[in-house]
């Protein structure tokens, strides 16, 4: 059989279309590290998200070295924890769930895009080098609201970056003459000991009484925070230093800060006496 030349060279072009399609579409497939959500990151019942140690108190947690994990939780139109802060030069291991509908977990002008499943656990690893700011979005329809969707992802400078959070909590009316406590709780969620000291102070800012010893204070407690967990401090405040009148504090620990004021009151003033 004679095959024309130019029929040859038509067949020969078109096999190499064919193979070159092949081609590409087994790259996209496997070579930039694509993957379906699979049952990697495990399953989890989007009921019970609440009870699920990494869910319950979702955000970023040191795992050792460099690493890191983040959780968080997809829900119609949120992302909790909403913004995530990591280190540059970390890896990042995110897993995501969704707490009602199929969401997506994208993080603009990087490969990070994965479909956020209720009952699913999607998992991905990430590792950031340098310090950046990226937006989050969510890029399957969930609803109404679905464009507004997002969340924002910090790459901060090592030096800049901790995960250590204060709260503190001190009543705002105390009867001159009583002891009152300011508590300052302390969360370290690195993967090894935190050894600092918090510091309270306290000052008058309005004196109405004659009486009032006028004292500025600053109290220093040393504490030790271990890994993952966190300790409470009690600040002892007496009344009797300060007199009435209101007065502002502040609690400091590791450039941390948390204030308030707390008012002295005249034993009279308050009615049935005892607060
Ligand atoms: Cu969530 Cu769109």
């Amino acid at each position: 059989m004679n095959i024309h030349t130019y029929e040859k060279t038509w067949l020969a072009v078109a096999m190499v279309l064919i193979v070159g399609f092949i081609a590409t579409i087994t790259y996209g497939a496997v070579g930039p590290g694509i993957a379906m959500i699979d049952d990697d990151g495990g399953t989890i019942d989007p009921d019970t998200i609440n009870d699920d140690e990494r869910f319950s108190d979702p955000g970023v947690t040191h795992v050792g070295g460099n690493e890191y994990e983040a959780a968080v939780v997809a829900q119609a139109w949120a992302y909790t924890p909403s913004e995530i802060t990591v280190p540059a030069n970390s890896t990042v291991t995110f897993y995501v769930t969704s707490r009602d509908v199929t969401h997506s977990y994208t993080v603009a002008g990087t490969n990070v895009n994965t479909m956020v499943v209720p009952g699913q656990v999607s998992e991905m690893t990430v590792e950031f080098d340098e310090p950046g700011e990226y937006g989050i979005l969510c890029n399957e329809y969930c609803g109404a609201y679905h464009h507004t969707m997002e969340g924002k992802l910090n790459v901060v400078p090592e030096d800049e970056f901790d995960l250590t959070e204060l709260s503190t909590e001190a009543p705002d009316e105390a009867q001159l003459g009583n002891q009152t406590t300011i508590n300052t709780t302390v969360s370290n969620d690195m993967n090894y000991d935190l050894e600092t000291t918090a510091t309270l102070e306290i000052g008058n800012q309005t004196v109405e009484q004659d009486q009032t010893v006028e004292q500025d204070q600053t109290v220093e407690q040393d504490v030790t925070v271990p890994a993952h967990g966190s300790e409470t401090l009690e600040f002892a405040v007496d009344t009797t230093d300060f007199g009435t009148g209101d007065h502002d504090w502040t609690v400091t620990v590791d450039g941390h800060e948390g204030s308030g004021t707390l008012t002295v009151t005249n034993a009279t003033e308050g009615g049935d006496g005892d607060a």
